[in-house]
């Protein structure tokens, strides 16, 4: 079986850098040229949704100077791509606390959201400024302000990810192994793959090896 929809916690840019003696923006670098390559790759793999985990809300606590390469990547990310992924029928969405970014960012996001709306070969999600526990809170209190009780359906589209499916599969680069916030509501029934190559390391071959092993995974939910 093939996972429907693959999330990516691209994790490990500045250790790569560091092992270089190169500065952490080198490492973010290389990660974006690793990211246009593999959401490229994914789709043409028959991925339909491939959420990629590029800013958490707890990671704008770095120093500013690395905050402020990271939104000159994004800058560029969606100068460039936006026209490209929507000749590929590929629509953008980003999921996270958007107020939280510099305003022309968030004008980007709106802009290649909207640009892209009509795509129906595949859904590529960003997840920048994201929060799991933030994305829950938020949901509970649209719920509340609704004020009445939800259906788990119900709830689940209050959630940043709306309609979107729960992801099948999430790799994690970088060596760690924890979620770091990340899609907690929606992975309750995820398959976990954590990989010790750095995310710029992080190849189409080792992309093909995660989907390899998510074929032999048995799925069960519960049941026997
Ligand atoms: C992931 O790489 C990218 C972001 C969190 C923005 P890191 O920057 O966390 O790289 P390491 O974990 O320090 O190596
Ligand atoms: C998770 O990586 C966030 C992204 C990859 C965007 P971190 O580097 O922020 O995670 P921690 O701090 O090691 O848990
Ligand atoms: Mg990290």
């Amino acid at each position: 079986m093939k996972p429907q929809h693959v999330a990516i916690i691209m994790d490990g840019n500045g250790r790569w850098a560091q092992r270089r003696l190169l500065p952490r923006s080198a490492g973010h670098r290389a990660g974006f040229r690793r990211m246009l390559e593999l959401s490229e790759y994914a789709f043409e793999s028959g991925v339909k949704c491939l959420t990629l985990y590029a800013l958490s809300a707890e990671n704008l606590r770095r120093p500013q100077e690395e905050l402020d390469e990271l939104f000159g990547i994004f800058r560029e990310y969606f100068s460039a791509q936006t026209e490209k992924l929507h000749r590929r029928g590929i629509r953008i969405l980003s999921i996270g606390d958007r107020t939280l970014l510099p305003e022309d960012i968030q004008g980007r996001i709106a802009e290649a959201e909207n640009a892209t709306a009509g795509g129906t070969v595949g859904t590529l999600v960003l997840a920048i400024a994201y929060g799991g526990r933030q994305e829950i809170v938020a949901a509970v209190n649209r719920a509340v302000r609704a004020g009445r009780e939800v259906t788990e359906e119900e709830f689940s589209s209050l959630l940043y990810t709306g309609s979107l499916p729960p992801p099948d599969l999430l790799i994690r680069t970088g060596r760690e192994t924890r979620l770091s916030n990340f899609l907690l509501y929606q992975s309750a029934y995820t398959e976990l793959y954590f990989s010790k190559k750095l995310f710029p390391d992080f190849t189409k071959g080792d992309f093909d090896k995660a989907l390899k092993e998510y074929s032999l995974r048995d799925r069960r939910f519960g049941r026997v």
